[in-house]
């Protein structure tokens, strides 16, 4: 047991795939894994591990915003060792090129601020993926037949956005999307020398105000699922 984490030494994963959604957490796991056993519960934060196509696999809740990922990346990694993460997610286009339903690698996360800065203090660190975990997943998407796009994305620390004009500089240098997770779990996944990547659905289009409608998003979700099981275990 963690401060967080109810599981048992042992009843955590080597992979951990992390919806920020916990609900999600229990429908993936429900959907995609044999025996699926929940190995948390404390605040709601479900996380449930079983087995994929023989290998096993921790699906758990992140919750939204670097934070709240920083503290579940952190004891699933020092605490439960963790090797390898892959957050599941959605995110806002950026790019006119970018469609609602598409997915999003993300190679890189720019960020105005993680977690991580008061250890980095003026240094740019760089966030990045997993290039195994991100070549096996746009492998993953292109034998689907779902359009990927792989590139840099936007970690950013707001929802309700006072600032456009950052927007419009990511969008200006080519980011691909927009979330509230990835750079610091690169960040975490770079300090303690484990394997990370961004798998993400597009849900809102920030330049064309389209939206997914509540139905499709868990087709989407599905989708984003198989992708980030077979990068992990490829
Ligand atoms: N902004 C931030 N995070 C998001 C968005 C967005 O537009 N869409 C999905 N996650």
């Amino acid at each position: 047991m963690t401060i967080h984490i109810g599981a048992r030494a042992g009843q955590i994963a080597e992979t951990v795939l992390l919806p920020g959604d916990p609900r999600r957490a229990e429908w993936a796991a429900r959907t995609f894994l044999e025996n699926p056993e929940c190995v948390n519960k404390v605040r709601g934060m479900l996380g449930f591990t079983g087995m994929w196509r023989g290998n096993r696999v921790t699906i758990h809740g992140s919750g939204m915003g670097m934070p709240s990922l920083s503290i579940y990346a952190n004891e699933l990694i020092r605490d439960y060792g963790a090797k390898t993460l892959v957050r599941i997610g959605s995110c806002g286009a950026m790019q006119r090129s970018v469609a609602l339903r598409d997915i999003i690698l993300a190679m890189t996360a720019s960020s105005l601020s993680t977690p991580s800065r008061g250890i980095f203090r003026e240094l740019n660190f760089a966030p990045c993926a997993d290039w195994t975990l991100l070549r096996n997943a746009a492998a993953a998407a292109e034998a689907k037949g779902t359009t990927c796009h792989v590139g840099g994305i936007y970690s950013s620390d707001v929802f309700y956005d006072e600032r456009p004009d950052l927007n419009e500089q990511m969008t200006r240098h080519g980011i691909l999307g927009v979330e509230m997770e990835a750079a610091e779990l690169y960040n975490l996944a770079a300090r303690h020398g484990v394997r990370a990547l961004a798998v993400l659905t597009v849900s809102d289009h920030l330049i064309t105000e389209e939206a997914l409608p509540s139905e499709d998003r868990e087709k989407s979700f599905g989708d984003m699922v198989e992708i980030a099981l077979e990068a992990a275990f490829a």
